[in-house]
């Protein structure tokens, strides 16, 4: 069994879905064995405490630089034992110190298409707003090793879905969790948990 180590920083509705899918037994091979959230009272911890899954708090404010805030998570990380790190709306990016001591094993969500409207500065509802004001026809949602580079890593997953007309970006954020983001992480995690995903020449390719 592997330990999945899920880092938050909001309402969890990720989090929730991981939750859920271990349940029911979609996720094989592994078990949510902590929540961390960068934030106090994000909803996320109150969905861990829910489901009698430990948790702990580690403030990005109390920290003054990228750096010795990853230095934090880091140590957190190994404490935990963790095999599988996932980040489920963790809206903070991690230091070196982590993805490369982590490297492919960190998963994370991303609520667009990658390579379009990702990187540094698009996260939660801009990237939702950054997609409409361009006027796309379609959006989704990436499942992505993390590395050195924000949203850049190996892309294990992707799920498409339309964008219609007079969409907000609220709209459009909950289509694309509930038809893509809720299904594929679940999925991505299983799949990592039952070491169905392989690296060739630094992309992943998973075996179903
Ligand atoms: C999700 O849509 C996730 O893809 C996005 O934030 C939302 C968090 O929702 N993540 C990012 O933008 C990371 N760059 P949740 O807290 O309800 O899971």
């Amino acid at each position: 069994m592997k330990n999945i180590v899920v880092l938050v920083s909001g309402g969890g509705t990720n989090l929730q879905a991981l939750i859920d899918a271990e349940k029911s037994g979609i996720i094989q091979g592994g078990k949510i064995t902590c929540v961390i959230s960068s934030k106090e009272g994000a909803y996320a911890l109150e969905r861990a405490k829910n489901s009698g899954i430990p948790s702990r708090v580690i403030p990005r404010k109390d920290y003054p630089d990228s750096v010795s805030y990853s230095r934090a998570i880091l140590a957190a990380l190994n404490e935990e034992k963790a095999d599988l790190v996932v980040l489920a709306g963790f809206m903070t990016i991690l230091d070196e110190c982590v993805t490369k001591e982590y490297a492919y094993k960190i998963i994370n969500v991303h609520p667009a298409l990658i390579p379009s409207f990702c990187g540094e500065g698009f996260y939660g509802l801009r990237v939702h707003e950054a997609a409409l004001a361009y006027g796309v026809k379609v959006s989704g949602a990436t499942i992505h090793f993390v590395n050195e580079k924000a949203d850049a890593g190996a892309i294990i997953l992707q799920g498409v879905v339309n964008v219609e007309n007079g969409d907000t970006p609220e709209v459009l954020q909950r289509r694309i969790m509930e038809n893509v983001e809720w299904k594929l992480l679940p999925k991505a995690v299983s799949l990592f948990c039952q070491d169905k995903i392989d690296i060739v020449d630094g992309k992943a390719v998973v075996r179903e």
